[in-house]
């Protein structure tokens, strides 16, 4: 594995997440597998989760971690090719790149898109430009358009927590007063897409008229404006919100009738809630729902480790 961006990086979804699962009941078992490595985390946004998790599961695997706050530590980057450079960005991505290529064995990049032009975000530039110049392998810390180790802890979640050979896996759109990224839910949609083609799980996502993502990621996907119609034996739900991707970035509604409380959960089969965090307490999701017994989201960013684990496992040992 030279790339993990997406879940089309995965031979074997089943196999990556039984892989995670023994390393978490045994996570120092491939100390000697990364000695002498370095692995290089470039932030240009901020992260609570993917920054620790990652570094943590490098640790466990024997690496040392380079962490560079990019947005405040380091140069402006210009990333258009054939620009005269006399503005403010001080350094191409092209030597940026190659350059963090020369001190590190592995590479990870985390940067948001920018919400004011879908097809600039949705072409994934500065991601892609990255991969192109560092010359070493790259996995996604979230990108304009995915959120891959998110969606690989969230796979791990749902195979530790569910009761059923295939549960009921449902995406409900949740209100916010920020415009949000589609990443996290494009990659949530791409992976249980694959993992529904696989008969792991039935999948449905719902969300006020408007909020329809990218058509690439839930083509084979049962989508829904009725929420409490989804929710009807969910087994999971999860909760997000994002912008819109059709009005771009916009914020359509704050129907706050859209935020999981207790009595939403009663028209599911006991769900076990899923966020993958930061979350707003009452503005997305109930405190009742959080501090309840069916809230699984500290032991969802727990599997953030595992998820990261395998993937570098994978790396390191092609
Ligand atoms: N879920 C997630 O990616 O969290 P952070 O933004 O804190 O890394």
């Amino acid at each position: 594995m030279k790339l993990f961006s997406s879940v089309k990086d995965v031979n074997d979804i089943k196999a990556i997440v039984q892989k995670a699962l023994i390393l978490k009941s045994n996570p120092f078992a491939y100390q000697e597998l990364g000695k002498n490595k370095t692995l290089g985390l470039v932030f240009l946004n901020p992260s609570l989760r993917t920054r620790l998790s990652t570094q943590k599961a490098a640790l466990n695997l024997g690496m040392n971690v380079i962490v560079m706050n990019m947005d405040k530590e380091g140069w402006a980057l210009e990333t258009q090719d054939g620009v005269v450079m006399n503005g403010s960005s001080a350094e191409h991505i092209r030597e940026a790149a190659a350059v963090m290529g020369q001190y590190c064995d592995i590479l990870g990049l985390r940067c948001f898109p920018k919400l004011q032009n879908q097809e600039e975000d949705y072409s994934e530039e500065l991601f892609n430009k990255f991969v192109a110049f560092s010359n070493v392998p790259v996995i996604s810390l979230e990108s304009a358009t995915l959120h891959p180790l998110q969606s690989l802890a969230d796979l791990i979640t749902i195979e530790e927590y569910r009761k059923v050979a295939k549960p009921k896996v449902v995406l409900t759109w949740a209100p916010h007063v920020k415009p949000l990224p589609q990443a996290v839910a494009n990659s949530f949609a791409e992976w249980m897409s694959k993992a529904q083609q696989e008969n792991l799980v039935d999948f449905v996502i719902t969300h006020p008229e408007g909020y329809e993502l990218a058509e690439r990621f839930t083509s084979r996907t049962r989508v829904t404006h009725n929420q409490n119609e989804a929710l009807q034996n969910a087994d999971f739900v999860y909760v997000k919100n994002w912008s819109s991707y059709t009005h771009y970035g916009k914020i359509l509604t704050d129907d706050k009738g859209w935020m999981l409380n207790n009595k939403k959960l009663e028209i599911t089969n006991q769900a076990k809630v899923m966020h993958c965090l930061p979350v707003r307490r009452d503005l997305e999701l109930a405190s009742e729902l959080l501090d309840g017994p069916n809230s699984v989201v500290i032991q969802q960013a727990g599997n953030r480790v595992w998820a990261a684990q395998a993937i570098l496992k994978q790396i390191l040992e092609s």
